[in-house]
């Protein structure tokens, strides 16, 4: 392994102080009003010698949640709760991103506020349950197809997320676009048949995507925005009829707009070779994802594909991973029992 997994990068206006990113991860302890409490100040705190944080799936609006005690940044309130947050990652040194996750119809009313709705691309249900705290495992909602002229607004809460985000001290934004939420719902022709501009043609159907983007960046520019995709996830029960095409519509659409980076989920075993797609129709900085070790970390970004690599599940158990990695210490597994739980227990006494 060599040493320039430790070596800073620029990723657009964010700086790293080393390579090793940690993944977004949902863990379900936000508090009251959906923010965040002073659990995530210790668990970020804690993880701070990571090159970058990018935080668990925090959704732009009521309608956006789609799981139980996930964070929202769309009140003052919630905005103010990641200001803590951030001010203390940034003391010790380290930066936070926040991953904008909306999801669309991956969701149940029993995790949502009485008046919040289930909305996506068409109205049709995902196979699966979700977990909710008042119910257990329940089915999925059936989703109201968005109206064309509504669009607009459900772009808009990425870009008022955006702004909040950026108030609140983090560094940047992540639009989360994989895992089945509603931008992937829009991306794929299983979840997305509608007949207006935003759907038929994988031209139409990565415009949601591109808007998106487009009103993140419009808040303090393309530099503090990044996008995370896995062509050919099935996670969440998403299909799409071609991958290949419909990100390769995707990739050249959003390479002129010069976003901080773009974070691809690796899938040996699926339909799309999804590195080589992002290196060969996104020209601005690649993060690459899954199961990396620390070696394979090093020889992916020495070999010029990826400037940063995130971890996730290494994350959970080690806050102290980039020590332990630079120190070559054995890694301490997590507790997959209290991944969702609330409080402290397998989230900051690790
Ligand atoms: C508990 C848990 C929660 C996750 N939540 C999210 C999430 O909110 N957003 C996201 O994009 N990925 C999420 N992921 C996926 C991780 O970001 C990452 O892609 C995955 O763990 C594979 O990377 P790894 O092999 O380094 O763990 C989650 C993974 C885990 C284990």
């Amino acid at each position: 392994m060599s040493d320039i997994l430790f070596s800073p990068v620029q990723l657009g206006d964010i700086s790293l102080k080393n390579r090793v990113v940690m993944a977004p991860m949902t863990r379900s302890r936000a508090g009251e009003g959906d923010s965040p409490i002073q659990l995530h100040v210790d668990y970020y705190t804690q993880r701070a010698s990571a090159g970058l944080i990018i935080t668990e799936g925090t959704q732009p609006s009521l309608n956006g949640k789609g799981y139980a005690r996930t964070p929202g940044i769309h009140s003052p309130e919630q905005t103010a709760a990641w200001k803590a947050v951030a001010d203390s990652v940034n003391a010790a040194g380290g930066a936070m991103v926040m991953q904008v996750m909306h999801c669309g119809r991956i969701s149940s009313k029993h995790n949502k506020a009485a008046d919040a709705e289930t909305v996506a691309p068409s109205a049709i249900i995902a196979k699966g349950e979700v977990y909710s705290d008042t119910a257990g495992m329940v089915e999925h909602d059936i989703p109201r197809a968005l109206e064309t002229e509504e669009i607009p607004s459900v772009i808009e809460e990425y870009r008022q997320a955006t702004e909040n985000a950026l108030s609140a001290g983090l560094a940047g934004v992540e639009l989360h676009a994989t895992s089945g939420y509603l931008p992937a719902q829009f991306l794929s022709t299983g979840t997305n048949q509608r007949t207006d501009q935003y759907g038929g043609s994988a031209e139409n159907r990565v415009r949601f995507v591109v808007e998106c983007l487009e009103a993140m960046a419009s808040v303090a520019g393309p530099g503090k925005v990044g996008i995370r995709i896995c062509p050919g996830n099935p996670f969440n029960d998403l299909h799409d009829d071609n991958p290949e095409e419909t990100f390769t519509a995707l990739l050249k659409a959003i390479d002129p707009i010069n976003l901080a980076f773009l974070h691809t989920i690796r899938m040996p075993e699926g339909p799309v070779d999804n590195i080589a797609l992002s290196q060969k129709y996104f020209s601005g900085p690649l993060m690459v994802n899954d199961s990396y070790d620390a070696a394979e970390a090093s020889a992916v970004i020495e070999s010029g594909v990826a400037s940063a690599v995130s971890f996730g599940r290494d994350f959970i158990a080690n806050p102290d991973l980039v020590e332990k990695i630079s120190a070559g210490t054995e890694l301490s597994e997590f507790d997959h029992t209290t991944l969702y739980t609330p409080g402290a227990e397998g989230f900051t006494d690790y």
